[in-house]
């Protein structure tokens, strides 16, 4: 499954042509289980097949369609990772309408996106709360994407780089270097998520460069350099190879345009 990273450089020469790029498609509280269905035939048969060799796929849809997607990878081949939107850190218990990480992981699912900024401000979730969800989906083989980004007013303070690395050090509290390696870290800037207004590619890739040399100050240059970091907020079509070429952006974490074929296909095939 994902996160084959090519190793064969020393860590410290990596760039972003040696880690395998991730392309996430985060549908939200977007689409029934038939309409998924339908979403994901539709995107594997407009792909080409080589394209997954060169990037990974995920999709994340609500909770209800994962039986539905699980099933239909597994049936028809799709080399597309199954992924989910959250979960609770403990594994069962008296937590009326939580769901845990065992049952992901039994789902097959594969990335489990934690601390959403759409979670952390509309729903309270904490950094202390992102840091529980992160060791629970470790603990059961999964791999997190953590999100973490700025809001408008703490970009105009000039206080983001700051804001961004409180948000690592506290949601990755007790992680191991080994664990970094195959962490996903998702740079999504509050202020660009569903607005329209993408970040620029510099100042992209100036936040994820900042957020990798944080990375490797506390877990060393062979973790910092093996971790993939995804950009996300407006991105589509026409703004995924300016964001792609730089160096220390990895991926993609999609919300609006991952729900239409026409939308998401072009931003997949942007690497065949
Ligand atoms: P949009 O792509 O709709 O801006 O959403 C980004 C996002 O929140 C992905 O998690």
């Amino acid at each position: 499954m994902p996160n084959k990273h090519n190793l064969k450089k020393s860590a410290n020469t990596m760039s972003n042509n040696d880690r395998k790029p991730l392309i996430s498609g985060n549908w939200k509280m977007h689409m029934n289980h038939f309409e998924a269905i339908q979403m994901v035939q539709k995107l594997f048969y407009d792909l080409p097949l080589p394209v997954y060799d060169r990037i990974d796929v995920s999709i994340h849809p609500p909770f209800t369609s994962l039986r539905s997607l699980q099933t239909v990878f597994e049936v028809d081949h799709m080399p597309i990772a199954l992924g989910a939107q959250n979960c609770h850190n403990e594994d069962s218990g008296a937590f009326t309408g939580e769901i845990s990480p065992l049952m992901l992981a039994k789902l097959n699912v594969a990335y489990v996106i934690v601390g959403h900024s759409e979670r952390r401000q509309l729903l309270g979730e904490t950094d202390r709360q992102v840091n529980a969800k992160v060791h629970a989906v470790l603990k059961h083989g999964m791999t997190p994407i953590v999100c973490v980004g700025e809001t408008l007013e703490q970009r105009q303070a000039g206080s983001a780089a700051t804001v961004v690395s409180t948000q690592i050090t506290n949601s990755l509290k007790e992680v191991t270097a080994a664990q970094v390696s195959d962490l996903i870290i998702a740079y999504e800037p509050v202020w660009a998520i569903g607005t329209g207004k993408t970040a620029t590619p510099a100042d992209a890739q100036a936040m994820c460069a900042h957020i990798r040399s944080q990375m490797e100050s506390k877990w060393g240059n062979t973790a910092a350099q093996s971790l993939r970091i995804q950009y996300g907020g407006s991105v589509k079509a026409s703004n995924i190879a300016e964001l792609m070429v730089k160096n220390d952006i990895d991926g993609t974490l999609v919300g609006g345009a991952s729900l239409k074929v026409e939308d998401f296909a072009p931003i997949v095939n942007h690497f065949s």
